[in-house]
């Protein structure tokens, strides 16, 4: 492990040379959670995490899970300050499709100012500029102005199964008045953001089955049920050609844009021909009287991730498949539920499977959409520290990833939540060639080293949990 900077006056360069060696360290570990052939090297990464809260002097405790390790740390209470909690995870999404990389995506590459591989913006770099804020605050002489908490886990990005009972566990231990998130973007280059809602998820996986085997499709095709053909009709099934989804209640819940939220949407800066240009596509679509911003930020939706059957090798093979399998998920907003949305699926899925077909569905991962209130009291203590760091005020905006765990930490610790993000739209999170803007990242951790005396002056009190 790379030293933590401890001369008594690093001077910039170093300590941004070493918090590089930092991040490559961490990146250069596949922390796949998806993938159980990886569970070793989640474990590594939690080791490293480990040691990195622990080699700043800071209490650590490893909680164990049936899945990836969670880790708690903490340092000493500040009577009459404000108590944060830094959440954030260690885990990556799978890097395939692997020759789409440029440069293998667990070695760390700097081209341009960014470093690319799987984890540099989601959520590693993200994750420790705030430990790397912490760390050197506590370098230079600390104390911390106020009790800083840390929760960063190995399962984000397979639904956080095993955090959720793990926060009401440590309902206690983790009290804290504002919980402090970096795992969302700027608005874009230059313009840095507060992020005040997300989008929430209801996942699924589609299994069509029909005959016992692959058939001829000559000698059976137009008598024998078509797994493949099926499929095809049940997903044509989900969106009409208005861009609604045709799940039964689904849009019951859904809690309306108001037009003052629509008036500031169109306000941002938002560059559609730039948008168009960075994903290489001509057009756009979506669901009808909504702007894009609006269809991604606080509207729900359905996609299709992926997509399997029959025979996907070289040149025409006819056959009928015997099976056919897609994985689907749907963005929620608040206040749609993900239960009630499995529940509207099987009412319009089931009826359409014809004879000679199965079809099963199971759900993944669920979690609601949140809106945090911009009235909290930490809000301008962001605002001042992301100034401090990024040298402009930030925008308020929405976002339609999810973090499912945001809501827990709202309902069960009754703590404001402030979601910093320091990466970019174009950082190709989950895709291939993922990277992060090097410059960002230096920025983020001075925004963080800023942001606990922000929170520490804005309001005192006892963390509400306790
Ligand atoms: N960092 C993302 C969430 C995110 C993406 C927030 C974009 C804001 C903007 C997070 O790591 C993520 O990808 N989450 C998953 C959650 C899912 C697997 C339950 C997601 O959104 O797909
Ligand atoms: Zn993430």
């Amino acid at each position: 492990m790379t030293p933590p900077p401890n001369a008594a006056d690093p001077t910039t360069a170093d300590r941004r040379a070493a918090h590089e060696a930092a991040l490559f360290e961490l990146l250069r570990i596949p922390s796949v959670s998806a993938d159980s052939r990886h569970k070793a090297d989640v474990e590594r990464a939690a080791d490293w995490v480990q040691s990195r809260l622990g080699g700043m002097g800071l209490a650590v405790d490893r909680l164990p899970t049936p899945g990836a390790p969670i880790l708690y740390a903490e340092s000493p209470p500040v009577a009459g300050a404000p108590v944060a909690l830094v959440y954030g995870h260690y885990d990556v999404q799978p890097p395939d499709p692997l020759d789409e990389w440029q440069s293998p995506p667990f070695e760390p590459t700097v081209r341009d100012g960014n470093v690319y591989a799987r984890g540099a913006t989601d959520d590693k770099g993200q994750m420790l500029t705030h430990v790397l804020g912490v760390e050197t605050l506590l370098a230079s002489g600390g104390p911390l102005p106020l009790q800083v908490k840390f929760l960063i886990e190995g399962e984000e990005e397979v639904g956080s199964e095993h955090l959720e009972a793990a926060v009401a566990r440590h309902k206690d231990r983790l009290a804290c008045d504002v919980v402090v998130v970096s795992d969302s973007s700027q608005f874009a280059p230059g313009v840095p953001a507060v992020t005040y809602g997300l989008r929430g998820i209801a996942y699924y996986e589609l299994l069509v089955e029909g005959p016992k085997q692959d058939l001829h499709s000559g000698t059976f095709g137009g008598g024998v049920t078509n797994p493949a053909n099926v499929l095809a009709k049940l997903l044509a099934a989900l969106v009409d050609d208005s861009g609604r989804i045709r799940v039964p209640g689904f849009y019951d819940d859904v809690r309306p844009l108001s037009e003052r939220e629509r008036d500031e949407f169109s306000r941002l800066p938002f560059d559609e021909a730039r948008f168009k240009k960075q994903l290489g596509v001509e057009g756009l679509s979506g669901e009808e009287g909504y702007s894009t911003l609006e269809r991604r930020w606080a509207r729900p939706t359905c996609d299709i991730n992926g997509l399997w059957s029959g025979y996907q090798g070289e040149g025409a093979k006819t056959v009928l498949p015997a099976r056919a399998g897609a994985k689907v998920s749907f963005r929620l907003v608040p206040d749609q539920d993900p239960k009630k949305v499995t529940a509207g699926l099987r009412e319009l899925l089931d009826p359409l499977v014809p004879p000679g077909a199965r079809l099963t569905i199971k759900p993944h991962h669920g979690a609601p959409g949140v809106v945090f209130p911009l009235d909290s009291p930490y809000m301008e203590a962001a605002a001042s520290a992301i100034e401090q760091g990024f040298g402009a005020r930030p925008v308020f905006i929405r976002e339609g990833g999810s973090i499912p765990i945001v809501n827990t930490f709202a309902r069960e610790l009754r703590a404001d939540v402030l979601l910093l993000g320091w990466g970019l739209d174009d950082d190709n999170t989950h895709s291939p060639n993922e990277k992060f803007n090097l410059g960002d990242f230096h920025r983020g951790v001075q925004a963080s080293a800023a942001l606990w005396a922000s929170l520490a002056k804005g309001e005192s009190g006892q963390g509400k949990g306790e």
